[in-house]
């Protein structure tokens, strides 16, 4: 989201040598998109960076006296209701780490050299810290980071935001910026909204969130709780939700779809890479077994459940080994379907600033092939469902005379000639066909 608050000022004092000038630079780039435009006065700057060095005797003790100094700027300003961030960053602040901010508690920010590239995540978290908000200057690119925009209330299904935010940073992602830090409504007002949605013809609802597993209500309770509840609402047959993180999957959710008769059986999960090395440049929080040992847990809730998930391609560092252990991933998982995208340098992310861009050539046939195979399997996956039963949520009307559209349990769209009256009924359609976007079926009522 591109917000139109005024730019902050940014003061950078740099010592030493001309390695120091660069990393200045640097730092100056790495937080302009969150709105810092560099000042040469100290007194009104917003945050001060004192890049400090080494290399000379008692450069430490200059360090803290310079610190007294910037603190009395702070302690004026706070005076003045305005808020002050002050960084230590370079060699000192390697040397000294968080010893800087015990002694001189007025630092809100240690960062060495080989972390300038998680400064915007610290200065996120740092204004969350202190219950401001953060003026990101983000180009919007709505298929990251925006959340599907809620329903007009005539339809059959509808989707119902429950948490917004994220608390993740994930090195490539703008959202934790854009979006703020993780929140979750009520869940006294979501069950309210939820009865009015039923009440008003909605079978289905699609529980919202960028981190909606790290739902919590105002009792501690989690998203299975608030599906527990939710399913109790009469005329709402089906739950589903999106979209969870790995590190959030908790045992409770996981047996809920073992338990809960209407949580559907399909789960986004996305993992992004089948490679551990990238896993942790992004800052996942999560391995390639953790998340494995998940969708083992899954299933074993939930034999029958449809997985799918988001992948990256072409992160910065990706090597022809770290792509394969992803395919490889795929392999294992049968993923039902996916989204994948290619890496998209965002400015102001720790991943833009990293070294080892991928060329635009290699992503392209990267992503080829990524998607060669999930679409393999996605349809496979609709393959199997031929011959077989499943019961379809009628939404709307097809595209020819006599023919509706509905969803099976597994989010696949399924063709069948039915009266336009049964739009909003579940019905039992058997499988004839299926392509790699849809199943085509029959109804299958008993006629008596
Ligand atoms: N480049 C490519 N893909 C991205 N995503 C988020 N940010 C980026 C980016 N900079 C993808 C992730 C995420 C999905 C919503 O968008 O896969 O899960
Ligand atoms: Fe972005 Fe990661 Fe948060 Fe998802 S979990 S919104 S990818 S930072």
């Amino acid at each position: 989201m591109t917000t139109s608050t005024p730019p902050r000022r940014l003061f950078i004092k740099t010592h030493g040598c001309q390695m120091n000038v660069y990393d200045s630079e640097r730092i100056a780039d790495v937080l302009a998109p969150l709105g810092y435009r560099l000042t040469d006065d100290v007194e009104s700057a917003d945050m001060i960076v004192l890049n400090t060095c080494h290399i000379r005797e008692k450069a430490t003790e200059k360090v803290y006296s310079e610190l007294g100094r910037l603190k009395a700027i702070k302690a004026r300003r706070a005076e003045e209701g305005d808020k002050m961030i002050i960084a230590v960053a370079g060699c000192v602040a390697q040397a000294e780490g968080e010893e800087i901010m015990i002694r001189q508690p007025a630092v809100d920010l240690v960062v060495g050299p080989q972390s300038y590239h998680r400064l915007p995540e610290l200065i996120a978290k740092g204004h969350r810290a202190r219950g401001d908000s953060l003026a990101a200057d983000f180009e919007p690119q709505a298929k990251f980071d925006a959340l599907p925009v809620s329903h007009d209330g005539t339809g059959v299904t509808a989707f119902l935001t429950v948490q917004e935010g994220c608390d993740k940073f994930c090195t490539f992602c703008v959202v934790p910026y854009t979006r703020g830090a993780e929140y979750s409504r009520p869940s006294t007002a979501i069950e309210a909204e939820a009865r009015a949605l039923a009440a008003r013809g909605v079978r289905e609802v699609t529980l919202l969130g960028q981190n909606v597993n790290a739902y919590v209500d105002q009792d501690g309770g989690g998203l299975a709780v608030l599906i527990r509840r939710l399913a109790k609402i009469p005329g709402l047959d089906r739950i589903r939700y999106t979209t969870s993180h790995p590190r959030d999957m908790n045992a409770e959710l996981i047996s809920a779809h073992g338990e809960v008769e209407a949580l559907m059986p399909f789960l986004h999960l996305p993992v992004q890479s089948g490679s551990d090395r990238l896993l942790k440049a992004m800052n996942r929080g999560h391995t390639t077994e953790s998340y494995l040992r998940i969708i083992e847990e899954v299933r074993a809730a939930r034999r029958d459940i449809a997985i799918s998930g988001d992948f990256i391609v072409g992160f910065p560092g990706e090597r022809d080994s770290d792509f394969e252990a992803t395919l490889d991933l795929v392999r294992e998982v049968r993923h039902a379907g996916a989204f994948s995208f290619k890496y998209s340098r965002r400015p102001g992310t720790p991943a833009a600033a990293m070294g080892g861009q991928i060329d635009e050539a290699v992503k392209d046939e990267r992503l080829q092939r990524l998607q060669a195979l999930l679409s393999e399997q996605q349809s496979a996956f609709n393959a199997s469902q031929i011959g077989r039963t499943v019961p379809v949520l009628l939404e709307r009307h097809g595209r020819h005379p006599g023919q509706l559209i509905g969803r099976s349990p597994y989010l696949q769209g399924v063709h069948c000639s039915a009266p336009e009256a049964m739009i909003g009924a579940i019905v039992p359609v058997a499988i004839s066909a299926a392509s790699l976007n849809s199943l085509t079926g029959e109804l299958a009522l008993e006629t008596a």
